[in-house]
Parts: structure tokens; C-alpha cells; sequence
């Protein structure tokens, strides 16, 4: 007989991702313990949660990097969606003599790129970093660039398989106010244009709130999940973090109403 379906109340049309009771046990302790929620199709959905709550544990089982009991399902046709993935840390070596449009179009290539990049490929990969508004970084030294920098030529990569679903592990670690602001806005702008889910974990509550429409509060089980107005309340980050966290209070950022254009902040009844 079937298992009974944990959360029937969303329609595959209205969730790129459902999570399942989704368990992960690692060397005998529990990680993530029936975690259910999901990114609504379309969604910037933001992940939060103290160090080692499991959040990247999460994504990884939804790459299928890692074995979970529960299910992951995927929306629509509930085929799998092309994933892009920008990864919390990028283990590689710096020494490495590549530059950035090197290193894009060696994804496109087949033939090794001793052989030189294609004139069309080299263009591809051009495409790619105007896309992230970085094209001043592909004549750069990949190792020689800075936390900012690489994370942004990572989701030109990322960007570059023109994923249905765009999944990112804290994007804005390493990047500055206003370069955070930037990469939000790009992809607040790029989300709108091309329609992808962006699945994102944050440890950044002004970013959260400011530029997600749904937020899973998970501390190896889900505390909370729902809009940002609803979910990041007090009791909620309080009871995640474990500590008086202050409510994150969008309207007090300065500029908030002049650079911000995400649904949470334009549904503002006084915006
Ligand atoms: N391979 C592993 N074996 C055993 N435990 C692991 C393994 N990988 C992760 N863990 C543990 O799982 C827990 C969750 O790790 P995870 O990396 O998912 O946390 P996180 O929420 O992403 O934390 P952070 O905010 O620091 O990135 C941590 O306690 C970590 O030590
Ligand atoms: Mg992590």
C-alpha cells in the first residue's frame, strides 16, 4: 500500500521542490530529522538556521549528493528539474593559471583547453559574466579573485545551464553591503525574467527578509515555515537560534523603499 502523502495540501503545479520527511543520519547521529517543506514554484526561498542546523545537508540531498530516508519531489511533470548549484565553499587550487573566461568556457568545451577556446565558446562564456554583471573579471586569474568575486563568477556558471532551479549555499558570504545588495537584486531581476525557483540558505536575516518569499527556520527539524512576515518572528528566531535574536525590522534599513524590489517588501501596505 502507498504511503500516505505528509503534505497534500500543495499541488505539484505550485512547488518546484517538496521535501518529504526527509532524514539524514550521519555516523549515528541525526542531522536532519522529517524535514518537511517546500520552495513554492517561482519563489525566493530562503533557508535559515544556526551552524550546523543541517541546512547544507539539506540542499546536498537534493542534489543527490548524499542518502536520505524520506522523498524529495520534484513540481510540474515531477521530472527533474535542471539544477544550478552555487556551492558554500569551492575547494580548489589556487596556483591554477586560468583565467575567469577560461575557466566558463572550459564547461562548454569538449576538447581539452590546450587546444585554445573556441571563438563562439569564449563569447558563451562572455554572455555569461555580462549576465552577472562581471564582465571586467574575464581576462582575472580565477585563484586570484575575491570571496565576492568568485561567488559571482560561480553563478555565472551556475547561471549558465539555465537551471529551472537555482540553488545556492549562503551566496552572499564574503561580499560586502552593497555587494550583497547587488547580487540580490541581480537575481531578484534575473528570477523575474527567466522564472526559476532560487532555493537559497542565508545566514543573513536583512537579506531574508528583504529579498525572500518563503522561509524554511530548520534546526535539524523545521520550526517554521511560511513569508518572511510570518516566519521570522521573534518566538521563531528565538526558538532556531536559541538566543534573543531582535526582529528583523525591513523598514528601519536605510533605502530599503529605494533599492528593494522584492514581493515582500512591495506588498508592504505602506510602502
Ligand atoms: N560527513 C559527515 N559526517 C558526520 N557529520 C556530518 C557530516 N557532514 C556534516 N555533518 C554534521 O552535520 C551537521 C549539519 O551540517 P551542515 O553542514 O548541514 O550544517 P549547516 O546548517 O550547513 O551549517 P553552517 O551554517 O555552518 O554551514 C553538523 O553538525 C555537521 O558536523
Ligand atoms: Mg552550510
Amino acid at each position: 500500500m502507498a504511503a500516505a502523502d505528509p503534505l497534500p495540501r500543495y499541488r505539484p503545479a505550485e512547488f518546484a521542490v517538496r521535501f518529504d520527511e526527509v532524514t539524514v543520519e550521519r555516523g549515528g547521529i541525526s542531522i536532519l530529522d522529517r524535514v518537511s517543506a517546500i520552495a513554492p514554484r517561482g519563489s525566493c526561498t530562503a533557508i535559515i538556521g544556526p551552524n550546523g542546523a543541517g541546512k547544507t545537508t539539506l540542499l546536498l540531498a537534493l542534489l543527490g549528493e548524499i542518502d536520505y530516508r524520506g522523498r524529495i519531489v520534484f513540481g510540474a511533470d515531477g521530472r527533474p528539474p535542471r539544477i544550478g548549484y552555487v556551492p558554500q565553499r569551492l575547494a580548489f587550487d589556487r596556483g591554477m593559471p586560468l583565467t575567469v573566461a577560461e575557466f566558463l568556457a572550459m564547461g562548454f568545451q569538449k576538447k581539452p583547453l590546450w587546444f585554445g577556446i573556441d571563438t563562439a565558446l569564449r563569447r558563451r562564456a562572455m554572455e555569461a559574466l555580462t549576465l552577472v554583471k562581471a564582465d571586467h573579471l574575464a581576462g582575472r586569474i580565477v585563484g586570484a579573485l575575491s570571496g565576492g568575486e568568485l561567488q559571482r563568477v560561480l553563478l555565472a556558471l551556475a547561471l549558465r545551464q539555465e537551471p529551472d532551479l537555482l540553488v545556492l549555499d549562503e551566496p552572499s558570504a564574503g561580499v560586502d553591503f552593497q555587494g550583497e545588495l547587488i547580487f540580490c537584486e541581480l537575481l531578484d531581476d534575473l528570477r523575474r525574467q527567466r522564472g526559476f525557483t532560487q532555493l537559497m540558505v542565508s545566514h543573513d536575516l536583512a537579506t531574508v527578509t528583504h529579498h525572500a518569499t518563503h522561509v524554511i527556520c530548520l534546526n535539524r527539524k523545521v520550526a517554521a515555515e511560511g513569508p518572511p512576515r510570518q516566519t521570522l518572528t521573534d518566538d521563531n528566531l528565538t526558538a532556531i537560534f536559541g538566543m534573543h535574536m531582535g526582529l528583523v525590522n525591513s523598514r528601519s534599513m536605510p533605502g530599503d523603499r529605494a533599492v528593494c524590489s522584492a514581493p515582500c517588501c512591495q506588498e508592504r501596505p505602506d510602502a
